[in-house]
């Protein structure tokens, strides 16, 4: 078949578009002309891309990396009309060559940056929530299912690996569970059952459906049955091993690692518990929080007064050492350690190696995260949005090995503090 002209294009994104301003019931009225912008004319806010780039891979049936359009420099564009729009499909169809945005629609530069001291590395550690406010379960005794953990910063790349390891049949890799830290599923719903975190609760659901092979609104009763019953995280979490049929159960939620006891807990729960730690360059993973201005996400960050910039480091920092000193304590034999870079740059050695310390077979299929979203629960629940995940996931087409050395063009080493220098050091990589 050959391919949309661009008009034809233009008549397809045009309709994708006329659909979601009518679901998300925003305010623009009338037909989207091509000069018209998504945010300034539509009123989309930019988590509604990722729902827009979705539907238009799906309508044309190819992926076609959008990181390029909305992230030509590495940093996020401010907007984007439907004409650029247009034109980045259709290149993108016809195979050629990519058309940047304009360099003005590109986002404004950092916060500037100041040297953190170690004065700012506790009190960041004392601004964390608290166990009483996340309602630190009291330690039961031991149920048993064996469980394997992925630890992360955020914007490590935790999202890519657990779509990988989700290509591996021996393994059930859901979205983000969010569940270590809550005593009961009650007090879950209570904490995240909320406007800003409501996204938070999807991965169970999704895990669910998958697991039983049933739709949305029998997976959301049973989570809420769960709940009104007062079932104990605990006692969820054996509920899923056991559904598991002996496969091995990933639980990736970078959120666990902002507190050394939440990493207890999960040493404490469970048996034999298997953790991979997988850590990114500091500079990359600050590049990658800076440019989704993630302090904006958490309530403790955005009302904090550190920058953006600071923010970004006391976070690689203070959840890569809690990361380090629980692993201090935990046998060579249950722990492994993946580079973000060396996933991205040479994911067969990674994966390959990753498969063989948890004692599941290589499958090449691994390799290509993007095949069989349903399977690997890469979809939202009702759009894309509702992903609990790193949505710049949608926005590649394949593992990215130049993701690896993007921050190079904006960050630089020399600027880590000291004690970021030493973990990252520790941690295999060698600084300027
Ligand atoms: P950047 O913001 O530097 O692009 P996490 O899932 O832990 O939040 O990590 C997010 C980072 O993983 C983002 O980094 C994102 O682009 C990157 N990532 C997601 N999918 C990827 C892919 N297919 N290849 C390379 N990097 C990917």
């Amino acid at each position: 078949m050959s391919n949309p002209d661009s008009a034809q294009i233009a008549d397809a994104i045009t309709d994708i578009l006329t659909e979601m301003v009518e679901d998300l019931e925003l305010e623009f009225e009338g037909r989207p002309e091509p000069s018209h912008r998504l945010i300034a004319d539509l009123g989309l806010v930019s988590v509604d891309f990722i729902h827009l780039i979705v539907e238009i891979e799906t309508h044309f049936g190819q992926k076609m990396g959008f990181h390029d359009l909305i992230m030509p420099d590495g940093r996020y564009v401010d907007d984007l009309s439907i004409a650029e729009l247009t034109a980045f499909v259709e290149q993108r169809l016809s195979g050629g060559e990519v058309i940047h945005a304009t360099p003005e629609t590109h986002a404004a530069v950092l916060d500037s940056s100041a040297a953190l001291t170690d004065e700012d590395f506790v009190r960041f550690q004392h601004l964390m929530p608290t166990t009483t406010e996340w309602g630190m379960p009291e330690l039961p005794g031991r149920n048993n299912p064996r469980v394997f953990f992925f630890l992360s910063s955020p914007r490590s790349g935790s999202t890519l690996l657990r779509v990988v390891l989700a290509g591996n049949e021996a393994l059930f890799a859901p979205p983000e569970l969010h569940l270590l830290y809550y005593p009961d599923m009650r007090r879950r719903r209570e904490a995240l059952g909320n406007p800003q975190n409501v996204h938070l609760l999807t991965g169970t659901v999704r895990a669910l459906m998958q697991l039983r092979g049933c739709g949305i609104e029998e997976a959301e009763v049973a989570l809420q049955e769960s709940e009104e019953s007062g079932q104990t995280t605990s006692e969820f979490y054996a509920m899923l091993v056991k559904e598991l049929n002996g496969r091995l159960l990933v639980d990736k939620t970078p959120s666990y690692t902002m507190r050394r006891e939440f990493l207890d807990l999960a040493e404490s729960h469970f048996d034999s518990a298997l953790y991979i730690h997988l850590v990114r360059h500091p500079c990359g993973m600050m590049q990658s929080f800076e440019d989704g201005k993630m302090e904006q996400l958490i309530p403790f960050m955005r009302n904090s007064d550190f920058s953006r910039h600071q923010l970004s480091e006391l976070t690689w920092l203070l959840t890569n050492t809690n990361i380090y000193q629980f692993l201090q304590h935990i046998p060579d034999e249950r722990q492994h350690r993946v580079h973000y870079e060396d996933l991205v740059r040479e994911p067969a050695t990674a994966v390959t190696e990753m498969c063989a310390f948890l004692g599941v077979p290589y499958v090449p299929e691994m390799l290509d995260p993007y095949r069989d979203p349903g399977e690997r629960m890469t979809d939202g629940l009702h759009t894309a949005a509702q992903f609990s995940g790193d949505l710049k996931f949608h926005l590649h087409a394949r593992i990215e090995p130049d993701a690896a050395e993007r921050w190079r063009r904006s960050q630089s080493e020399s600027n880590l503090s000291p004690a970021t220098r030493v973990l990252a050091e520790a941690l295999g990589y060698s600084l300027a």
